[in-house]
């Protein structure tokens, strides 16, 4: 079954979205390792990496489906954040945000009566739950943490052991 208009439209802005995420994440690390926290900075790379494989799972869903992928201009990302609780609570804003956009996706394919593209972004459902709650608990942490030097630097060392998922 071909995608409707409007959902290849949606999902091509969604690809482009992942890209952003990705854009936004990278600019996180680099102010991370400007300001010498290379365990968040390291954190955040890896993160940048997921949202592109999430780009590309959309681009390879419009190109299964035979529709045209569009690159569209990313917007310059923020480039610093007054401390690290403050870039992570811009992280969930931002997860939020996007998970906000896959609900509205689901609606559409619903709408559409498109089940193939409803169960494709199933996986983005849960990817979200996760993405959500894995920003919620490092907050949790820095809160714990708060002005003390040495649990800071504990934390980095701690979220640097972050693996990239399978
Ligand atoms: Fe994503
Ligand atoms: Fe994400």
């Amino acid at each position: 079954m071909a995608l409707s208009k409007t959902m290849s439209d949606a999902l091509n802005k969604q690809f482009n979205e992942e890209l952003n995420s990705a854009y936004l994440y990278e600019s996180m690390a680099a102010d991370f390792y400007a300001k010498n926290l290379p365990g968040f900075a390291a954190w955040m790379t890896l993160q940048a990496g997921e949202e592109r494989i999430h780009s590309e799972k959309f681009h390879r869903y419009l190109d299964e489906n035979g529709e045209r992928v569009f690159y569209a201009a990313i917007p310059e990302p923020q480039a610093e954040w007054k401390s690290p609780v403050d870039a992570i609570k811009a992280a969930l804003a931002h997860e939020k945000y996007i998970t906000k956009r896959i609900h509205d996706l689901v609606r559409l394919a619903r709408k559409d009566d498109d089940i193939a593209t409803e169960t494709f972004l199933g996986w983005y459902v849960t990817e979200q739950i996760e993405e959500e709650s894995t920003a919620q608990s490092l907050i949790d942490k820095l809160e714990m943490v708060g002005d003390n030097k040495v649990g800071l630097y504990q934390l980095d060392k701690e979220v640097s052991t972050r693996q990239q998922d399978a």
